[in-house]
C-alpha cells in the first residue's frame, strides 16, 4: 500500500486545540479516509472486517465512548488516527502490542483516564504518537522505562506536574508539540529541546529559569508561559522564535550580544520577546542580526534610544517597540530598512520630528503618544501604500498637508489585499504570523490582527495642527476612520466629506 507523508505541519497561527496535530501523517486510501465526515455514534465492529488495513483515518469526527480495543486486532495497522473526536476513558492496553503501529494519533479527546507504559510497551516502530486531551489526561509512565521506539513527532497535553521520564531517551523527535499543560521545565529540557528542530510549546504554564539556557531550535515558539529569569542565547540555528508574553527580566544583551558562537552568522527572521519585563537600552548588538526580519519588543520596560545600529538590518519589514520608556529622535539610518510595512513605536518618549524618510512602501506607521513636534512634512505623502497613519497624541504643528489627498491606497476603496502577514517556508509548510495594532476608532481601543488589512485610518487627534482642513482630504475614499479631534484646526469642515 502506498504511503503518502504528506507532513502538513501547519501553519503556526492556524493552530488551536481543537485540532489534530499529526493529521498530515495521513494516507490516501478512500475507505479508511473518514477524516472530517461529521460522523456520530461510536466506532462499528464491522469495521474488523477490514481485516487488511493499514491505515485508520478517522480524525475530526465526531465519535464517542471509549477507544475500542478491537483496533488491536488490526495485525497490519499502521496508522491509527482518532484525533479531535469526543473518545473518552482511556487507550485500550492491547493497542500497545499493536507492534505494526507508525503513527497513533488520538489527540484532542477528552481521554480521562491514566496512560502508562503498557499502552505504548510493544511499538517499536512507533513514529509519530500525539496524546492530547484538553489537560485531563494522567500520565502514569515507570520514571525507569524505556520505550521500544523513537519517535519523530510527538503531541503532548498531560495534567501532571512533570514531563514523563522517558521523554529524554528520544533523540530523534524533530517536531515536538506541547499543549495545555503546566511542568517545570529543568535545563535538561532545553538541552532535550535544543536538538529539536521544531518546538512549538506556546500557551502552557511552562515554568522555568531561562538564564543558562541556550536556544537552538529552527523554530521555536514559548509565548505565552511563566519563564522567568533573564533571556536565553541563540545559536546560529534560530530562524523563528517567539518568548512574547512571559515574565522575562534583565537586559536584552544576554540575547542579542551574548553567544560568541553566533560569529555573525545568524539565521534568525522573527524575535519576538514582547510582553515581559525587560529592562535597560536596544544595546548596539544589531550587527549580529542582520537577517532579522520581524522584530516585537512591545510592552516592555525597555529605555534609551534607538540606536543607529537599528538600520543594519535592511530585511525589517515589521517592528514594534511601543509601550516601553524609549526616547530621543528615531535615527535615520533607519533609512535603510526598505522593506519596512510596520513601524509601530506608540506610548514611548521619542521627540523629534516625524521621519518623513520612512520607507515609501511603509502600510502602518503608529507613533501615537510620544513627544514627536515639528510640522508634517509633505514628504510623508509619498508613502503611497499608508493604510494606517497614527501620530495622535503629540506636539506635532503646522498645517494638514493637502497632498495627503494623494496617498494612492486611501484613494481605493479595495484595500484588502495589503495583507499584513509575514511568511517564511519551514520544512514541511510555511510559517504565516500575522501583524497587529492597537487602534482607536469609534472611541475604542481596538486589536486589530488578522483584520488589519481591512482598516484604514488617520488619527492625527490631539496635536497643535491648525489651518483649516484641506479639502482633498475627502477624496479617500477608501479611509474608514479619521481623527482630527482636539487640535487648533480653524474654518468650515469642507463641502467635500
Ligand atoms: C461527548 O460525549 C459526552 C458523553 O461522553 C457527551 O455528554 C457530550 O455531549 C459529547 N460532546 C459532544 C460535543 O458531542
Ligand atoms: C499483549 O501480547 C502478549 C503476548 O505477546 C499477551 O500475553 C498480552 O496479554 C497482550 N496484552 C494485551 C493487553 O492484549
Ligand atoms: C543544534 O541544531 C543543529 C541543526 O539544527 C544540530 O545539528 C545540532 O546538533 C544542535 N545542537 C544541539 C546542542 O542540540
Ligand atoms: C521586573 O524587573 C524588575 C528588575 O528589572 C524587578 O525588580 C521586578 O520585580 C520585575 N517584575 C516582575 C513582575 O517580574
Ligand atoms: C534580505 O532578504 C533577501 C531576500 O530574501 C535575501 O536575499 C538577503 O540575503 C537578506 N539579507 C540579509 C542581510 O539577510
Ligand atoms: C522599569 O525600569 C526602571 C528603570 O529603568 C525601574 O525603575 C522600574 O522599576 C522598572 N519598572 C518595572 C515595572 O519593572
Ligand atoms: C482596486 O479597485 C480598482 C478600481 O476599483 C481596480 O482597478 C483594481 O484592480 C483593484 N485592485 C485590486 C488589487 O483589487
Ligand atoms: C479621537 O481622538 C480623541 C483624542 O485622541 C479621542 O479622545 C476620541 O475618542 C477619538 N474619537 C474617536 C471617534 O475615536
Ligand atoms: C502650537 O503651535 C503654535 C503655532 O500654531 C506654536 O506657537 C506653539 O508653540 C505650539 N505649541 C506647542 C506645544 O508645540
Amino acid at each position: 500500500m502506498l504511503i503518502l507523508l504528506s507532513f502538513r505541519f501547519l501553519s503556526f497561527l492556524a493552530m488551536n486545540s481543537s485540532q489534530s496535530y499529526l493529521s498530515g501523517y495521513s494516507i490516501l486510501v478512500p475507505l479508511s479516509y473518514l477524516k472530517s465526515c461529521s460522523l456520530i455514534g461510536q466506532l462499528p465492529k464491522d469495521l474488523l472486517n477490514l481485516r487488511e488495513l493499514e491505515d485508520l483515518v478517522m480524525e475530526d469526527n465526531n465519535f464517542d465512548g471509549p477507544i475500542p480495543d478491537w483496533l488491536g486486532e488490526f495485525e497490519h495497522l499502521k496508522t491509527l488516527n482518532l484525533g479531535v473526536n469526543n473518545f473518552s476513558g482511556s487507550i485500550p492496553t492491547n493497542l500497545g502490542n499493536r507492534s505494526t503501529l507508525i503513527t497513533l494519533d488520538v489527540a484532542s479527546n477528552p481521554l480521562t483516564r491514566v496512560m502508562s507504559e503498557k499502552n505504548l510497551a510493544k511499538l517499536s516502530k512507533l513514529k509519530l504518537l500525539a496524546i492530547y486531551s484538553y489537560s485531563t489526561l494522567k500520565l502514569d509512565f515507570d520514571s525507569d522505562w524505556i520505550p521500544p521506539f523513537q519517535l519523530e513527532g510527538l503531541v503532548l497535553g498531560f495534567s501532571n506536574p512533570n514531563l514523563p521520564a522517558w521523554l529524554y531517551t528520544q533523540r530523534s523527535i524533530e517536531n515536538l508539540f506541547i499543549w495545555d499543560s503546566s511542568f517545570e521545565a529543568p535545563d535538561k529540557f532545553w538541552n532535550l529541546v535544543s536538538a529539536i528542530a521544531d518546538v512549538q510549546l506556546q500557551n502552557n504554564l511552562i515554568h522555568g529559569d531561562m538564564s543558562n539556557v541556550l536556544l537552538n531550535s529552527t523554530y521555536i515558539d514559548i509565548s505565552s508561559n511563566c519563564l522567568k529569569g533573564g533571556l536565553p542565547q541563540l545559536s546560529a540555528n534560530v530562524v523563528f522564535v517567539s518568548l512574547s508574553n512571559n515574565l522575562l527580566s534583565g537586559e536584552l544583551s544576554p540575547l542579542l550580544c551574548g553567544h560568541n558562537a553566533l560569529n555573525g552568522k545568524s539565521s534568525l527572521l522573527y524575535l519576538d520577546i514582547s510582553l515581559n519585563n525587560l529592562s535597560g537600552g536596544l544595546t548596539n548588538c544589531w550587527k549580529n542580526w542582520k537577517s532579522m526580519v520581524v522584530l516585537h519588543l512591545g510592552r516592555n520596560n525597555l529605555s534609551g534610544k534607538l540606536p543607529p545600529s537599528l538600520g543594519l538590518l535592511s530585511n525589517l519589514t515589521s517592528v514594534h517597540l511601543h509601550k516601553n520608556k524609549l526616547y530621543g529622535e528615531i535615527p535615520p539610518s533607519l533609512q535603510n530598512c526598505r522593506s519596512l510595512l510596520v513601524f509601530n513605536v506608540r506610548n514611548n518618549q521619542l521627540s523629534g520630528n516625524i521621519p518623513d524618510w520612512i520607507s515609501h512602501g511603509v502600510l502602518a506607521l503608529q507613533l501615537r503618544s510620544n513627544h514627536f513636534s515639528g510640522k508634517i512634512s509633505p514628504q510623508i505623502c509619498q508613502m503611497s501604500s499608508l493604510i494606517v497613519l497614527d501620530i495622535a497624541q503629540n506636539t506635532i504643528s503646522g498645517h494638514i498637508p493637502s497632498c495627503l489627498g494623494n496617498i494612492k491606497t486611501l484613494l481605493l476603496n479595495n484595500v484588502s489585499h495589503h495583507k499584513l502577514s509575514f511568511e517564511f517556508p519551514l520544512f514541511y509548510s510555511s510559517l504565516i504570523s500575522d501583524d497587529n495594532l492597537e487602534l482607536v476608532t469609534k472611541g475604542q481601543v481596538l486589536e486589530y490582527g488578522r483584520n488589519l488589512h481591512f482598516m484604514t485610518l488617520i488619527d492625527m487627534s490631539s496635536n497643535n495642527l491648525s489651518g483649516t482642513i484641506p479639502p482633498q482630504m475627502f477624496s479617500l475614499i477608501g479611509l474608514h476612520s479619521l481623527n482630527l479631534s482636539n487640535n487648533k484646526l480653524a474654518g468650515e469642515i469642507p463641502n467635500e466629506i
